[in-house]
């Protein structure tokens, strides 16, 4: 078993730590935020992710936090780095000071340890840390890139029962090192050169990203046409080749990790002389994707001023706590701007933190009291009975905007609400009754 130091204690940071000491490792993380490591030294998690907090409790006698870098570097036999990497303002680069700051100020490091970097990071980045770590005269401590795949919610299962491992080291030898750590892990291992490790995480997160922007503009396509994007996903999925994943479509895709991809990928590209074409407009189409559903709602509530709208759902998907680049942030933005007055809803989510221009609500009653709509924003399980009929008393019109295809439209037209997914039929049922008469009063100009 072997000594491993962290730097760096965020979701992937003590979803690491956690899983290695699980593993039976003895493990020390470093984070630089005080009130951060205080926390987890009291045995608090400060962020909120599904088995974690019994991962870290049950592996607490092999877990140290500390702000202390001398301390990780201690006699450790891995340095894990886990710090986050976001966009650049303005370039959309991915900023990587805190991995320099790892670097420049890592301690003089005795005996052979390898330097793991978890995070994900542009290509090239490997070398250049490579670099710096012999001009400091680190030459004996090691290097490998170890990208993580780990999807928010369910991050533990991600780590402990990965589809592959990829490991990229310029020393054969540290990747069998690292590729040891995991041996007791049922999960295909990938040894490769760094630049391809680097890569092989940037193109992962673009094609799933890719994928969920087709599926979306099939599903307007669907709107469109006639035709249900679920029933199309499904027909798609079966095709071994395509396979059933990712194709639901939504809101868009949020979160802390493929928005900052995209941006880095497409500006890694960018600074190589290459203009990712395909990338860009997996990009657009998010974008416009989240404002669609200001769209749906105009045509079935006319101007959006004065309307009460209920965002149900806050964090970028289910199962976190997480709400960075979460499409509720941009629609609460657009309703607001369009005049509307928005009551938001969260289970896990501080709502009044993140989203202070709406009125946060602690319960979904209380969200949809009055409202002219309500538009699932995240597809938390509490809202699969929303369609019911004390929802639809509580509305002062009983419209329900799907962002996430949760409920079943027939179930839901017949509850009594007008009912509207992403990519799915539309009925005439779906017309509000006062939409209708609007459309019949004779035009005056
Ligand atoms: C992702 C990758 O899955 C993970 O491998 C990587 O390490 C980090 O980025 P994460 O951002 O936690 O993980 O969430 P994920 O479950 O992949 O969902 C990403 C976004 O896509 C969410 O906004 C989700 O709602 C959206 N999504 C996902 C869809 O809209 N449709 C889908 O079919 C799948």
């Amino acid at each position: 078993m072997s000594r491993i130091g962290v730097f760096g204690a965020g979701y992937v940071g003590l979803v690491t730590a956690a899983s290695l000491a699980e593993l039976g490792n003895d493990v020390v993380v470093r984070d630089v935020v005080p009130e951060k490591v205080e926390r987890l030294l009291r045995g608090e998690v400060p962020i909120f992710e599904p088995g974690l907090d019994e991962l870290l409790a049950k592996n607490a006698e092999r877990l140290t936090f500390t702000l202390d870098a001398g301390e990780v570097v201690d006699g450790a036999e891995f340095l894990f780095v886990c710090v986050d990497t976001p966009p650049v303002a303005y370039s959309g680069d991915a900023d990587l000071s805190r991995v320099w700051t790892i670097v420049e100020e890592l301690p003089n490091v005795e005996g052979n340890p390898v330097l793991v970097l978890k995070s994900t990071v542009p290509v090239g980045t490997g070398e250049k840390v490579r670099a710096a770590l012999d001009q400091r005269g680190l030459e004996h401590v090691g290097y490998a890139s170890n990208p993580e795949f780990t999807a928010e919610g369910r991050a533990v299962r991600d780590f402990m029962e990965p589809d592959r491992i990829v490991i990229g080291a310029f020393d054969p030898d540290d990747g069998e090192r690292v590729e040891a750590l995991y041996a007791s892990l049922d999960a295909p291992v990938v040894q490769m050169d760094v630049n391809s490790a680097e890569m092989v995480k940037l193109a992962s997160n673009a094609f799933l990203m890719t994928r969920i922007s087709f599926i979306n503009e099939i599903a307007n396509v669907c709107e469109a046409t006639g035709a249900d994007v679920v029933r199309v996903a499904e027909g798609v999925g079966l095709d071994k080749r395509l396979g059933p994943h990712f194709l639901r479509a939504g809101v868009g895709w949020g979160g802390s990790c493929f928005p900052k991809d995209s941006l880095a990928l497409k500006q890694l590209a960018a600074n190589s002389g290459y203009h990712f074409q395909l990338l860009n407009a997996v990009i657009e189409v998010n974008e416009l994707q989240k404002r669609r559903v200001i769209g749906k709602l105009e045509r079935h509530l006319g101007k959006l001023r004065g309307k009460r709208v209920a965002l149900l759902g806050l964090a970028f998907k289910a199962g976190t706590d997480d709400t960075r680049e979460a499409p509720s942030l941009v629609l609460a933005s657009r309703l607001i701007a369009e005049g509307a007055e928005v009551r938001a809803w969260d289970p896990v989510v501080d709502g009044k933190q993140v989203m202070p221009q709406a009125e946060f609500c602690m319960t979904v009653q209380d969200a949809v009291r009055g409202a002219d709509a309500a538009v699932i924003v995240t597809e938390w399980d509490e809202l699969r009975d929303l369609a019911r009929r004390e929802i639809r008393e509580l509305m002062a019109r009983p419209l329900i905007v799907d962002g996430r295809n949760l409920l079943d439209p027939a179930q839901a037209r017949a509850a009594g609400f007008a009912y509207e997914g992403i990519g799915r039929p539309v009925s005439p049922s779906d017309v509000l009754p006062e939409r209708l008469e609007r459309d019949r009063e004779p035009s005056t100009s």
